[in-house]
């Protein structure tokens, strides 16, 4: 089996739910307790064993490709003051020597057409598509438990996880042939349906492992919902020729590109935090009694 080494990183949405902010500041660059949001996604690709990684960008996302580079200036001072700490924060921040790729979507015109701009940088071998906005938490990261269980099953690899039936017309959502485990073999995928026809309860998140035939699928696709060349037509097109599974990885997914999963995540990771916790505990045990009492 292909040992998976590159991954795209889609980072030329518009962000316009989480506007103001986004007016000025990538969605990508939000910052979860003192990562922006992009790191999770970089951190959770390295620890999968991903080598070069290529990011679909846009006009207006200049702090984003920043991040990544040298900040001499800030080094030097911080070297000079002696402040390890606060310079060895940065170590995670440095990509090795041509890993990081930035490519340019010119126009917003979907997540499939996003991801069709690194054709000719993956040619032809399998590889990972994570959506930093969906920021998953847990023991091992998802794409390592996904490339993990690629292995085994090849083909296109969408991450999913089981949502109440009443949520499924907010996801594009597995239609399962067969389960094994934490595999569902797909017979299909269906966008966003409405609970009583949704052909179960698997949605699908952020995080994909795609043949590289997937292009030629991308290539031919014509518009889908929204007007935009969707990612989801590009797989479900392809179930009877290169075949889909879904993995159930083990963690939790917040939707960092929503307010309310952004502030559910940024208390997550907090309380998780050993130099945070305690006294941010309190703080939200007094503000929820606080709210118990007006009510
Ligand atoms: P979203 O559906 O979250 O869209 O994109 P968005 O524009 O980023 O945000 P909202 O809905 O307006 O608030 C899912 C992922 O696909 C990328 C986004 O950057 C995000 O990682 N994307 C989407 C692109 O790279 N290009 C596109 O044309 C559309």
């Amino acid at each position: 089996m292909t040992h998976i080494r590159k991954a795209v990183f889609p980072v030329a949405g518009m962000g316009t739910r989480f506007l103001p902010a986004t007016k000025t500041i990538p969605k990508e660059m939000l910052t979860l307790v003192d990562r922006p949001l992009i790191q999770y996604a970089i951190d959770e690709a390295r620890d999968a064993g991903i080598e070069e990684f290529i990011f679909v960008s846009a006009a207006g996302k200049g702090a984003l490709e920043d991040y990544f580079d040298t900040a001499s200036a800030l080094e030097s001072r911080l070297t000079a003051a002696g402040k390890t700490d606060a310079l060895a924060s940065l170590e995670r921040t440095r990509m090795a020597e041509g890993s990081l790729c930035i490519l340019r979507q010119a126009q917003p015109r979907g997540l499939g057409h996003a991801v069709r701009q690194a054709k000719h940088l993956i040619a032809n071998e399998p590889f990972a598509v994570l959506l930093p906005d969906d920021v998953i938490k847990g023991k091992k990261g998802a794409l390592a438990q996904m490339v993990q269980a690629h292995k085994n099953v090849g083909g296109h690899m969408v991450a999913t996880m089981d949502v109440p039936l009443a949520e499924t017309s907010k996801y594009g959502v597995l239609d399962v042939a067969q389960e094994n485990g934490r595999l569902a073999h797909a017979r299909g995928m269906v966008e966003k349906p409405n609970p009583n026809v949704a052909p179960s309860t698997k949605a699908v998140v952020g995080r994909y492992i795609l043949d590289s035939q997937i292009f030629d699928r991308l290539d031919n696709l014509g518009p889908g919902a929204g007007g935009e060349l969707q990612l989801t037509d590009a797989i479900n097109a392809d179930v009877d020729r290169v075949g889909v599974t879904g993995f159930l990885f083990e963690g939790e997914r917040f939707d960092c590109g929503s307010v309310q999963g952004f502030v559910q995540a940024t208390t997550a990771f907090a309380l998780d935090r050993a130099d945070l916790r305690d006294e941010f505990a309190s703080f939200l045990d007094d503000r929820a009694l606080r709210l118990r009492l007006v009510a």
